[in-house]
């Protein structure tokens, strides 16, 4: 699967000449393929399922920017609508009706909030987000899970202590034991641990955040007796559960995850939510929304500070805007669950056929897999899948890799099928994976 190469870079050459500039030669971590080795594909340009690299290869995506390509690269009504934005002014600091748009649109389809606030980051909207419920609450500490990824504030960057009495130790250099000592980090999935938790320090939690289906684990779904044991809790201590759905957000559904749990258990919802990746369509843009009595504890009517020069760009916004209206069309979800169902058993057939242990999931347009011992079903939380077979995860990456198909460059990230992915990508990627696992 190639075209013709642009120019004579090679990947190693820009990944040389990038490391001398950018630590690592990338500008978020996990690009630099550390987990699998070998060289990182310096992407020269995108198009529907695709990516080109620097040589000229064609990959088929399934990373989607890590999420937000919901559409495919360049989809036309996207690209027009940024067009028509960018001749407008890229940024004004001041507000526009695009933004209230946005704002509204997102309303429409997740009637868990009353208002939204529009930032250019995920990192940015959940460490808002636990602001906001710390200052909502009047309460310091927050409860998050193992293997969860809510962005790299400082107070998130932790990993559990020795035993459930102990908070937790900072997992990045730069951050000083003090600043996590209000973050206490559970299993994900074990409903005696957080009853415990909230049992000792019931009074003192403001917040609960977890991603409803955990795709910085792979994908690996909150249970619902525990999401649902998680509510109950928040309910009775007066803490406020804030789902991060950053990724699952118009990934998983339309109603997005929360929109899942709320058919399983009629009437839920979480208190606050945190999106990103789709809602910018492939621009720097997230949002935190919740019921009007906490958001309007935020600046500049409550005592919460929160703000952005870039917050709610017009450009950023009119992407996101198109790409939630193509999402609305009819058929639309269940066209790209079908076709990731169809991938994910592909995968899985291909496997099985080769005697080779697999499981995997998905829902929507993302889904995961893992390599495990026969036998074994899917992982519940971060310990269960650190366990699998990550030797074969690597082979299987570059295997694929070599023939075009391009994965997450770690077993402990989810993929992402988009529209633009035909039925033809599919079964190519399928042949591909059925060469690699003989
Ligand atoms: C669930 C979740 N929350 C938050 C973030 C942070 O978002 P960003 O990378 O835009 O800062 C991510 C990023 O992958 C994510 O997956």
């Amino acid at each position: 699967m190639s075209t013709e190469p642009r120019s004579t870079l090679t990947n190693d050459s820009l990944f040389e000449r990038a490391r001398r500039v950018i630590p690592g030669g990338v500008n978020s971590p996990v690009r630099a393929f550390r987990a699998v080795g070998g060289t990182p594909r310096f992407i020269q340009r995108a198009e529907g399922a695709y990516m080109i690299d620097a040589e000229g290869r064609r990959y088929i995506d399934y990373i989607g920017s890590w999420g937000p390509m919901i559409l495919g690269h360049g989809h036309p009504a996207v690209v027009e609508a940024v067009q028509k934005a960018v001749l407008e002014g890229f940024s004004f600091g001041a507000p526009t009706e695009r933004e209230i748009e946005l704002a509204e649109e997102i309303l429409k389809l997740v009637p868990t909030m009353d208002q939204v606030r529009l930032v250019s980051s995920g990192t940015e909207a959940c460490m808002s987000a636990l602001r906001l419920a710390r200052g909502a609450t009047g309460r310091p500490k927050i409860i998050k899970f193992e293997g969860c990824y809510h962005g790299h504030a400082d107070s998130l960057l932790v990993k559990a202590g020795s035993g459930l009495a102990t908070f937790g130790h900072p997992t990045s250099a730069g951050v000083p034991p003090e600043v996590v000592q209000h973050t206490l980090v559970l299993e994900y999935n074990h409903i005696g641990q957080i009853e415990e938790a909230f049992a000792r320090d019931g009074s003192q939690i403001a917040c609960v955040v977890i991603e409803p289906i955990a795709g910085n684990m792979n994908f690996v779904r909150a249970s619902v007796p525990f999401m649902k044991r998680v509510r109950e809790l928040c309910d009775q201590h007066g803490a406020l559960l804030v789902f991060d759905e950053v990724m699952t957000g118009f990934r998983v559904g339309l109603g997005s995850a929360q929109g899942i749990y709320a058919k399983a258990l009629p009437g839920f919802a979480p208190d606050i939510s945190v999106f990103g990746k789709v809602i910018g369509g492939g621009m720097p843009l997230a949002a935190f929304g919740a019921r009007r009595a906490v958001m309007e504890q935020l600046a500049p009517l409550g005592p919460v500070y929160q703000a952005g020069t870039l917050s709610g760009n017009p450009v950023a916004t009119a992407c996101g805007l198109a790409t939630l209206k193509e999402i609305q069309k009819p058929g639309f979800f269940e066209d790209l669950a079908a076709r990731t169902r169809t991938l994910l058993d592909g995968l899985l057939g291909a496997a099985r056929d080769n005697g080779v242990p697999m499981v995997g999931d998905c829902e929507g347009g993302m889904f995961g897999f893992f390599f495990t011992k026969a036998g074994e079903g899917l992982p519940q939380n971060y310990p269960t899948v650190m366990a699998t077979d990550k030797e074969r995860f690597n082979t299987f990456f570059h295997g694929l890799l070599d023939r075009g198909v391009y994965l997450a460059p770690a077993l402990y990230e989810a993929g992402f099928v988009s529209a633009a992915h035909t039925a033809r990508d599919i079964d190519d990627t399928v042949a591909a994976a059925r060469i690699v696992l003989r």
